[in-house]
């Protein structure tokens, strides 16, 4: 879609609702979905809308939301509704915004955070098209509790009837509100003041500006967005569908750019997960923040995977935990029972199973046996693990951080080690093997003679 450069909008995120179904300490739109709050959501699409000015309202005593909004987009201006008096009444809260003049108002809700920037574009191109008040609508599959788009015999919008004002016939109109729009700058101010508060809850609904701009004369517009788009979120069973519909969008999305996901119903993913061409995720696999995997990597079943970096052609899992800090060479493999945080693992190294490595720095191709732990902390503090290049650990080793071995070198199975190790040595340090040639039978011997003494 494509808009005149010169139009200036404003962009208004209702934000201010109770959230009292959410059943919740957190405020509503603090709650996330695919990994970001569902205020992140609608101001990252809004970013894309082009608008030149933000404003979020939200309610009294919210400085949680408010530091939010400010570290999401340090551009926007934060207003504050101080009774919740309807839609309306809570766009006019960021009145000293609309009355600097734009040619484009939007008005978005932060708990319909599906709602995607070409949906904004689309109803910014209806102002621009001439019309004064553009409403996003949907086809409902069950339209109860929405408001109604009431439309005249040739299809022009005339005004929007909320489900307790509605006649029986207005009940049958199956056409929603999605409760988005957008608004003739110039105009905006002039019709939003003209709403009075005579309906059955006794609140501004911003839906009568509809029926005020057609009084006036003016154009309104109707354009039609998909159901799963305008889900708002009321309650925790909504917040579990707009995460299934992100999860949908997400998985496609990655599809799209040449991932193989196996089950892709199964596989979780963030919104700021980049994933490269030719990657592969088996089922089962749950990926949170912060987590970039390079081209050709392929991750096995049922691993969660979290602030990492996966080279190129590495194998991660099954069963494998990548914490936070955690960067794979290309061509590294990890395998199950592996948890690994703040290391880097060299270009081909291999961590094939059941070990932990936190607070490393593993060089290229070096091999790391089933069993071994980095002992990283002590209570206190953490510390640094090095593992040189091509150094191979034994099985069942636990590396005494600080504590480095030089490239090269091996370290016995079932050593506990404490001190550095030098480049191309060999470390042992666990008790030595004693032999006694003939003891077992002996003992077996003794025993066997007491025990029959005895009986
Ligand atoms: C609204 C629409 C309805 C539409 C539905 C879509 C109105 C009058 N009705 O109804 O036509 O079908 O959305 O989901 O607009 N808010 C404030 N301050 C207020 C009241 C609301 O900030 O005083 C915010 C809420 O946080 C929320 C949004 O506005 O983000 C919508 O409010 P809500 O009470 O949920 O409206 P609905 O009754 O769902
Ligand atoms: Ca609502």
């Amino acid at each position: 879609m494509s808009l005149a450069n010169s139009r200036r909008a404003l962009a208004i995120v209702l934000a201010a609702g109770e959230g009292t179904r959410m059943k919740s300490d957190r405020p509503k739109v603090l709650h996330e979905v695919a990994g970001r709050s569902m205020l992140a959501h609608v101001l990252a699409s809004v970013a894309g809308a082009k608008a030149s000015t933000v404003a979020v309202v939200i309610g009294p005593g919210r400085d949680d939301v408010g530091a939010e909004v400010s570290r999401l987009c340090a551009g926007a201006e934060v207003f504050v509704q101080e009774q919740r008096l309807g839609t309306a009444h809570a766009v006019l809260a960021a009145r000293d915004a609309i009355a600097r003049g734009h040619d484009d108002i939007l008005v978005l809700f932060a708990d319909t955070p599906l709602v995607t920037t070409a949906t904004m574009l689309a109803l910014r191109a209806a102002l621009e098209g001439g019309a004064a008040v553009a409403v996003l609508g949907f086809e409902a599959v069950n339209p109860f509790g929405y408001g109604r788009l009431i439309r005249d015999e040739s299809g022009r919008l005339i005004a929007i009837t909320e489900e307790k004002d509605a006649s029986d016939a207005e009940r049958a109109i199956t056409l929603c509100n999605a409760g988005l729009m957008a608004i003739d700058g110039r105009r905006a101010l002039d019709l939003l003041q003209g709403i009075g508060a005579d309906n059955a809850k006794g609140e501004y609904y911003l839906t009568d500006i509809v029926a005020l701009a057609c009084e006036k004369g003016l154009e309104t517009r109707v354009v039609v967005g998909a159901e799963s788009e305008v889900l708002g979120v009321n309650d925790r069973a909504q917040l579990a569908e707009a995460e299934r519909i992100a999860q949908d969008r997400l998985r496609r999305a990655a599809m799209a750019g040449g991932v193989t996901l196996i089950a892709p119903e199964t596989v979780f993913l963030n919104v700021d997960t980049k994933l490269g061409r030719d990657v592969t995720i088996e089922p089962h696999v749950v990926i949170g923040p912060g987590v970039e995997i390079a081209d050709g990597a392929h991750i096995h079943a049922f691993s969660r995977i979290e602030g990492a970096q996966i080279g190129a052609g590495a194998h991660v899992g099954p069963f494998a935990r990548l914490r936070p800090g955690t960067n794979l060479g290309p061509g590294s493999k990890v395998g199950n029972f592996v948890e690994i945080k703040s290391t880097t693992l060299g270009a081909g190294a291999k961590v094939s199973h059941l070990t932990y490595l936190g607070d490393a720095e593993i060089g290229d191709d070096a091999n790391i046996g089933a069993g071994t732990i980095t002992c990283n902390y002590d209570g206190f503090f953490k510390y640094q693990t090095r593992i040189g290049a091509g150094a191979f650990i034994g099985s069942n080793t636990a590396l005494v951080a600080p504590v480095t071995i030089g490239a090269g070198a091996y370290v016995g199975s079932g050593s506990v080690v404490t001190k550095d190790v030098s480049a191309d040595a060999l470390a042992i340090a666990r008790g030595q093997q004693v032999e006694k040639l003939g003891w077992a039978q002996a003992f077996r011997a003794t025993q066997k003679a007491k025990k029959n003494r005895k009986a």
